[in-house]
């Protein structure tokens, strides 16, 4: 059988996560698609620089454009984040008919409806499992484990570097730049942590989570976004002492046609199961009207869980390419909405 053939956008903490799992996993992929999952490129911005992980020189390319234009490469994985050119590359891999497996949220708030239609119209698939909540296969949860319901309220954590710095100023009393210097040095934060620590990186996995959960389009400046740059050692202590921890919170609920999101730094009563996840954990409640409230937990951020999620998606377009199915996945938004604010 032919192996299917992957381009790998990126080779950083993601990136070498996706490369070890392929290399380690490859007896059990093969056996589940069909055919070997090989990456042939990588591609990287210095090919000279020392790495955690042995490729093979003739892998590697700084050429992205020559990685996406190879006529034999079946799957594009990108996690290079980025969204002006990154945007640029997953649109002509997709023109070109192939797929693409990518982590990239900022990408997937501000342009998922743009670029699942390109997808659909070229055949392809875009998946984006990696892209909320790193390890918690929550965005297929979402779109097939409750599709028979009508979800009313998706609430969690869903940033991993904001949880460890708030769980560390909580249990340790350390200080919030010291604990945020860790969280990057374990390459949990952004490339830009600003996106972490002021909510934006929640914010866009909300918006993600409630486009899905609630069949709708969500506009990222409808959401309403507060941080934890500004959360004192003494409001964690404060919080504390009256039974409570702080956590991050994004909250997206939906009341007939009105949709609301929120991240912001909210007291969780220490006997709520959401008090308890702690360091770099996500947890993701989904309320249904039918199924009532449940409850998913896992690793948000690091390298192997968010490449398991990575690998997860190339195996699920693998097995489409393997039965015609490419594109087929109706995108359907069907709830004409009105976002409720705050400020409203
Ligand atoms: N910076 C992100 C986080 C990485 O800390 O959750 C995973 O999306």
């Amino acid at each position: 059988m032919k192996p299917i053939k992957v381009g790998l956008l990126g080779l950083g903490t993601v990136g070498t996560g996706v490369v070890r799992i392929v290399e380690n996993h490859q007896e059990d992929l093969k056996k589940q698609v069909g055919s070997e999952i090989e990456i042939v490129k990588i591609v990287v911005s210095d090919v000279n620089k020392q790495r955690s992980i042995a490729v093979a020189p003739d892998k590697l390319t700084e050429d992205a454009w020559e990685v996406i234009r190879n006529p034999e490469i079946d799957v594009i994985i990108e996690v290079i984040g980025g969204t002006t050119t990154t945007k640029e590359y997953i649109v002509e891999a997709l023109n070109l008919g192939k797929h693409v497996v990518t982590a990239n949220k900022d990408l997937m708030a501000l342009y998922g409806g743009e670029l699942l239609e390109i997808a659909q119209r070229n055949s392809s698939d875009i998946y984006y499992e990696a892209s909320v909540a790193g390890g918690i296969p929550i965005i297929r949860t979402l779109v097939d484990g409750f599709s028979s319901d009508r979800i009313t309220k998706i609430m969690g954590i869903v940033n991993g570097t904001t949880n460890y710095i708030l769980t560390k100023m909580t249990q340790e009393g350390a200080s919030y730049a010291d604990v945020l210097k860790e969280a990057q040095e374990l390459g949990y934060a952004e490339a830009d942590p600003t996106s972490d620590v002021e909510g934006l990186d929640a914010a866009r996995k909300m918006a993600i989570l409630a486009r899905l959960g609630f069949h709708t389009n969500v506009d990222l400046n409808d959401v309403s976004v507060k941080g934890i740059s500004s959360v004192t050692k003494e409001d964690i202590q404060y919080a504390k002492r009256l039974g409570y921890q702080l956590k991050l919170l994004g909250i997206a609920e939906c009341d007939e046609n009105q949709v609301s999101v929120s991240v912001q730094p909210t007291m969780v009563s220490n006997s709520h199961p959401i008090a308890s996840v702690n360091g770099v954990f996500n947890a993701v409640l989904v309320t249904g009207e039918a199924v009532g409230e449940t409850m998913f937990y896992g690793a948000g951020a690091g390298e192997l869980p968010t490449a398991t999620s990575i690998v997860a998606d190339l195996v699920a377009v693998s097995k489409n390419m393997k039965l015609g199915i490419s594109g087929k996945r109706v995108n359907a938004m069907y709830k004409p909405t009105v976002l409720k604010t705050d400020e409203q």
